[in-house]
Order: C-alpha cells, then structure tokens, then sequence
C-alpha cells in the first residue's frame, strides 16, 4: 500500500473499547455509502468514478492539453473552491510550488484567477501574459460562481481583443456540467471546446474529472498515473474492516478525537510543496462536515516552517487540537549537509547528513513533543509522492471525509451555509430581486 496509517502514538488517547463501540455506527456508514441509502446519496459519482472513466472524454482531456501545450506559453485556470484546488495541489505537489519559474520546454505556465474578488492578482495575472499566447480553461460546475464568472468575463474579453472572435474561440475550453447551466449554454453557443463535471460528482469532489485532470496535464502529469492510483485505492478501501481499510481507521479516529473535545485537526506535513494539498484538504473536510452546529475544524500547518510560529500553541496551548501528519519519506531531491572549518554554528555534528534525514529527525521529535503535550497524532506514511501516490491520497481523503461525515451524522455533500454570504453580498451589490434584503441589511449595518 503506497500510503499507511501508523497509529502508534494514539496508544494513550484512543481505547479498544472505543475502537469496539464505534464499529455497528462504522458498518452503518459504509452500509449507507455502498448501498447508496444514506443522505446526498444523489452526490456518490466520486465513489466508482476512477473506475469509470469515460475514454473519450480523457482522450479529448489529453488532446486539449497537447494543443494548449502547443499553441500557449501560459494557461490561465480560472475557478474556485473545487473547480481549482485539487488541480493547483497537484501542480505545486508534484511538479512544484515553483512550477511558473522552472523551464517547462513545450509546456505553459500556468495561473490561477477567479477564486478571488481581487483585482490586483487578476491584473498581475494579465501583466504576466504580455508578449506571450494564452489559453484559458474555465472550471464552473454551476456556471454562474460570482469570481470565476467575473473572471471570465474579463478574460474573454481580453482573448478576443488580442486574438478576434474566431482566435479566442480556439483559446477557450470550459469545464462544466453536461448539460445543465448558463456556462454550457454560453459554450454551445460561442462554439468553446467543453468538457463535463458528471452530475452527481459535487465540487470538492471533482478533481479526479476534466476539473483537474486538464490543467494536470498540461503541466505534464501523467494523469492515467492518477486515475491508476486513485482506482487502486477505490479497490484497497472497499472493505468495512477496521484492521484492513486505513481510510475508514482514519475517519475512525478523528471522530473518537472529537468525541474527546480534539475538535481541531491540523494537517501537518514536512514538505512545503504540500501546502496547497492542505488547502484542498481543508475545502473537502469543512465544506463536508462543517454543518448543523457540528464539525471537526480543518487546519493545516508546514513543518518545520510553522513550528516557528504555531509550535508554542500546539505546545501549550488550548488543548483542542489532534494532528495529522503526512509523512512523505522519500523527498523529489535530497542535499547533503557540507562541514565547515571552525564550526562556527556548531551544526558539524549533522555534516555528511542528507537533510532529509534532518527533516525526518524534526518530524518525530515533533511527533514525541506534541504527543506528550496532548496533542494526539496519527501518521500517514507514503513512500514517495508521485501521480500514482497523488490519485491514492485524493481517493483516500475523499472516501474517509465521506465516512467520517456520516459517523458524525450530517450531509457530507451539501453546502447550504456558502449561500448566506452570497445572498449578503447580492442584495448590497443591488442585484435585481434583492431589493428587501438590501434594506434589510442596511438597517442592520446602521444599526452597528
Ligand atoms: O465543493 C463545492 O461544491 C464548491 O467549493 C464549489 O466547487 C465552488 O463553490 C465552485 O462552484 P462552481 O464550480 O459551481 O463554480
């Protein structure tokens, strides 16, 4: 198995009798994933889907890339939440955080824009562009996402100032629903290349479609790499037993956590080029289980970077908080640590070293701190990161944020609270139809 659970340091935190009292609530939830009965069961394409891949759709996935990859020296993403994360993950994972400033010979770079309301970062985005040919792959599930759909906008109108009508055409691939919403309707009539988020696969579910698997591409992942690894994991993680399926130990234990007030996981990882898995990490578990007043809250931390900032909390501070460790153990590229004449730092001692080893030390030292310190953590150890190791890990998080949401009792595939800022945000922006609630919150702002 490319990626194991270790549970060793849970000894003081988690009981057998526990471990036994969870197991019917256990088979309930993998009853109800399987058989489909429980709630948002309408959302369960992620469940078969490396499984099913439609050829066609990955071949066309395969074919944009090579015709972006030929005619663009930069690809613009626009999307936010799911419709960018998991793609910008994978980029930064297993190419690099670095990717943009690397040679890529015959590949473009490739930016992030509509997963926010800043336009300063759009115009950056656009200064970047000058002198050099873009495409731009627009990911909106509904079509009608008030960031990627302002985004859009400009950027189309951007494509066609440079390059006409026909010429923008040719630049712009979208990547929404198969037949539903305004972005598909938009496409169809202006002839855009689509490509189709299935129906019953949500948002933060939807990096293993067209969603990520075209940018990955394009950056030169080998995306069947990722569907093996992740079709692999869907037949590793079918069993309800406890000693066989890590993912559904690890959903296991976080709510046993929580029961115990660790109402906060943190994940951690020792390789800075995981930071944006933590943020896609952290849209899967919040938007999944944050709800009804209940919920584990996602953190995420780098080590040893945020040991230097975090540490003293996580130390000794509230004690609310479990960790999850990611512990990649082979790094892409190593370096040895060189001695130096007068040991001016008195870091000799570690000369001849690779710095992994270093890292490795920190890791489990840390491990040992935080463990004393209350702080429960589990570790999740992966050899190496590659695109196989990549499509596992998504598959794993996933069926595990589904399980742990239904041990905990809620929808893991609706997000009914994103809509009050929107309906919030709407009415103060005038939008047609809000003119009540505009009032409303007006009084209420005057009233502050
Ligand atoms: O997980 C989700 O459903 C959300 O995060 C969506 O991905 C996000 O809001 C973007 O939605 P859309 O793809 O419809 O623009």
């Amino acid at each position: 198995m490319p990626l194991k659970l270790d549970a060793k340091y849970l000894k003081e935190f988690v009981t057998a009798r526990e471990y036994r009292a969870i197991l019917p609530q256990l088979n309930a939830a993998h009853a109800a994933l399987h058989q489909r009965t429980g709630e948002g069961n309408d959302f369960l394409g992620w469940l078969q889907l490396p499984q099913q891949v439609d050829g066609e759709e990955l071949r066309r996935v395969k074919a944009a890339a090579q015709k972006i990859c030929a005619n663009s020296q930069v690809l613009i993403v626009v999307g936010i939440g799911g419709s960018y994360l998991g793609a910008r993950a994978a980029i930064e994972l297993l190419c690099s955080p670095n990717y943009n400033l690397l040679p890529h010979p015959g590949r473009p770079q490739i930016f992030f824009a509509g997963n926010s309301l800043n336009a300063t970062a759009l115009n950056e985005i656009l200064d970047l562009c000058e002198g050099r040919d873009v495409s731009v792959n627009m990911i909106s599930k509904s079509g009608t996402t008030t960031e990627p759909g302002i985004a859009f906008r400009l950027l189309r109108e951007y494509l066609v100032e440079r390059y006409g009508d026909q010429g923008a055409r040719e630049r712009i691939y979208c990547t929404t629903d198969a037949a539903k919403g305004k972005l598909r309707e938009l496409a169809l009539q202006e002839g855009y290349e689509t490509f189709v988020i299935p129906d019953d696969v949500g948002g933060r579910y939807s990096v293993l479609t067209p969603v990520g698997l075209l940018p990955m591409a394009c950056a030169g992942i080998d995306i069947d790499q990722v569907l093996q690894g992740a079709r692999d994991a869907m037949e590793a993680y079918m069993s309800p037993d406890l000693l066989e399926n890590d993912c559904y130990h690890y959903a296991v234990l976080r709510n046993l956590l929580a029961r115990k007030g660790k109402c906060i996981e943190l994940l951690v990882s020792y390789e800075p080029a995981f930071t944006m898995m933590g943020e896609w990490f952290k849209q899967l578990f919040g938007e999944s289980e944050g709800k009804d007043g209940k919920g584990i809250f996602p953190a995420t931390a780098t080590f040893s970077t945020d040991l230097h900032s975090m540490g003293q909390f996580i130390q000794q501070g509230s004690r609310n908080l479990f960790e999850t460790v990611v512990n990649i153990r082979q790094p892409q590229r190593d370096r040895m640590i060189p001695r130096e004449e007068g040991d001016f730092d008195g870091l000799n001692f570690l000369s001849g070293q690779p710095l992994s080893q270093v890292n490795s030390q920190a890791m489990l030292g840390t491990i040992l701190a935080h463990t004393q310190g209350d702080v429960p953590n589990i570790v999740l150890n992966v050899d190496k990161m590659d695109a196989y190791e990549y499509g596992w890990m998504v598959y794993f998080f996933e069926k595990a944020c589904a399980i742990s949401g239904y041990l905990l009792g809620v929808n893991p595939f609706d997000q009914p609270g994103v809509e009050q800022y929107k309906q919030n945000m709407f009415a103060l922006l005038g939008k047609p139809g809000y003119e009540q609630q505009r009032q409303a919150l007006q009084n209420q702002l005057q009233l502050m």
